[in-house]
């Protein structure tokens, strides 16, 4: 048996590829907590002379990556049974979540998930001022070793702001453009602590100009929706004159709303993995108030996909897209197109209904460019699995997702933008609905020409595109 130790992934890695080519079993090897239980009680098997092709999936790198921050000192040794399998050829074994050695990892895969998400609904920065200006701290103790894989975020949320985030493993540092890591302290030298204090001065003494890094501040870290009805100037200068515990709150309330899906996107990306997970987001507050996901339906290897903008009322009920009104006269569109609606596969650029309460009705509000921005990566997934040979956005908001913030009907519907699947926009069916009736009918004859339109640029004989794609 060899006794090996690592001190982080990229160790680890090196170290499991060394033995593998070297022809050791995971019944040969284990890795220890610490380098001092580290041996080797035999002479080490040699080494080839050329090196060994490893060959495994992409998502092994991805799971080993975040396995490595979970505290068990098993990490290392589940690792290597995996790569050793899939090394000798169990090819498919990452897709059998019940096989013991997966359903281990994927547990733990799900506790590092549920820890990062702690991490950023519940550290709270505490301001700290002195000669250099003003500095945030917070002190964290999470159940896994998260830190690295939540600090970039803080640092895109907190971006004009100096801050660190300080456990009992690491600290990470951020002065306005770099991240930086740095050893774990004790709860007492954080926050207020003199040696916190002297450590942070040493890191952003030079570089501080609070009238700057407020003001930035404050546009980055407050929600435009919020102050969009009060002209800019007034809200500015009233900010600026704000106490600082109303500075607090704000953070403290942007913080609590993690703004990505990303992290509850699961391991295994197939449709039937990434629907189930897709029930337990809390990607955006948009979670709160509806009653359930809205994912996306179709077979797996449709060849048209349509992504609308968002779940409606009914659709909120029912679970499932397009089944109210608009979906109504989306099925009209696609009949007129040649299409059956069981073959393409219907999505929206947002999960879940957002929604206002007026007298007891409940009515409908477009999604944000946050809320779109937040649910992306669902989108993303989804056409990842599908792989269609077109997509059909319906309205702005599905096309602006897709083909940028600048895209407008006026001047980009009805084409095939050059993506890899190439991209449509069109009217959105609710759209028509809702417009005035002098209207209605041309934009009904645009929208049904525009679905017809894709439909012909399907190629009926080659199955789906698995091979092209690359929309991100
Ligand atoms: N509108 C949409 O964009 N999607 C639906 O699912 C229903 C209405
Ligand atoms: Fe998650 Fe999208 Fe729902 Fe927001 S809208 S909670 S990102 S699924």
């Amino acid at each position: 048996m060899h006794y090996l130790y690592a001190k982080d992934f990229a160790q680890w890695r090196a170290q499991a590829r060394d033995m593998l080519a070297r022809g050791l079993t995971p019944l040969d090897v284990a890795w220890e907590a610490s380098e001092q239980q580290s041996f080797f009680t035999a002479t080490l098997p040699p080494a080839p002379s050329s090196t060994i092709e490893i060959n495994v999936p992409k998502t092994f790198l991805a799971l080993a990556k975040t396995i490595a921050c979970h505290r068990s000192d098993k990490r290392w040794d589940l690792l290597y049974q995996l790569l050793f399998r899939l090394h000798c050829g169990e090819k498919n074994l990452m897709h059998i979540p019940t096989d013991p050695l997966m359903y281990a990892l994927l547990r733990m895969h799900k506790a590092i998930r549920r820890d990062a998400h702690k991490m950023k609904a519940f550290v709270r920065f505490k301001k700290i001022e002195d000669e250099s200006g003003e500095h945030y701290i917070a002190w964290h103790e999470p159940d896994h070793r998260v830190t690295p894989m939540v600090a970039p975020f803080f640092s895109r949320r907190f971006s004009s702001m100096r801050w660190a985030v300080i456990t009992p493993d690491d600290s990470a540092y951020w002065d306005g453009e770099t991240l930086d890591y740095g050893p774990g302290l004790t709860r007492d030298a954080a926050p207020s602590g003199d040696a916190l204090d002297a450590l942070w001065r040493d890191y952003y003494r030079a570089t501080f100009n609070p009238a700057r890094i407020k003001l930035k501040m404050m546009k980055s870290e407050m929600p435009v929706r919020y102050w969009k009805n009060l002209p800019e100037t007034k809200i500015i200068a009233s900010m600026l004159a704000e106490a600082p515990e109303r500075v607090e709150a704000m953070l403290a309330h942007t913080q609590a709303m993690p703004d990505s899906a990303e992290s509850f996107l699961p391991v295994l990306r197939d449709l039937a993995h990434l629907r189930e997970a897709s029930k337990g987001c809390e990607g955006c507050e948009l979670h709160r108030q509806a009653t359930q996901t809205v994912f996306g339906e179709g077979p797996e290897n449709a060849r048209l996909m349509l992504i609308g903008e968002q779940p409606g009322d009914e659709e909120d009920k029912t679970g499932h897209p397009f089944t109210g009104p608009a979906g109504q006269l989306l099925d009209e569109a696609l009949t007129f197109a040649g299409i059956r609606r069981e073959e393409v596969y219907i999505t929206n650029a947002v999960k879940h209904f957002r929604f206002l309460y007026k007298d007891s009705f409940r009515q409908h509000q477009s999604p944000s460019r946050y809320h779109i921005q937040a649910c992306k990566p669902w989108l993303i997934g989804e056409i990842a699995a599908i792989k269609p040979q077109l997509i059909v956005c319906l309205g702005n908001s599905a096309a602006r997702s897709l083909l940028g913030s600048g895209f407008t009907m006026k001047n980009g519907r009805g084409i095939l933008h050059p993506h890899l699947p190439p991209v449509l926009a069109t009217y959105h069916p609710a759209a028509i609905l809702r417009a005035p009736a002098q209207e209605r009918a041309s934009l009904r004859t645009f929208m049904f020409d525009d679905i017809q339109h894709a439909a012909r640029n399907i190629n009926a004989d080659s199955g789906n595109n698995k091979h092209r794609f690359g929309i991100e």
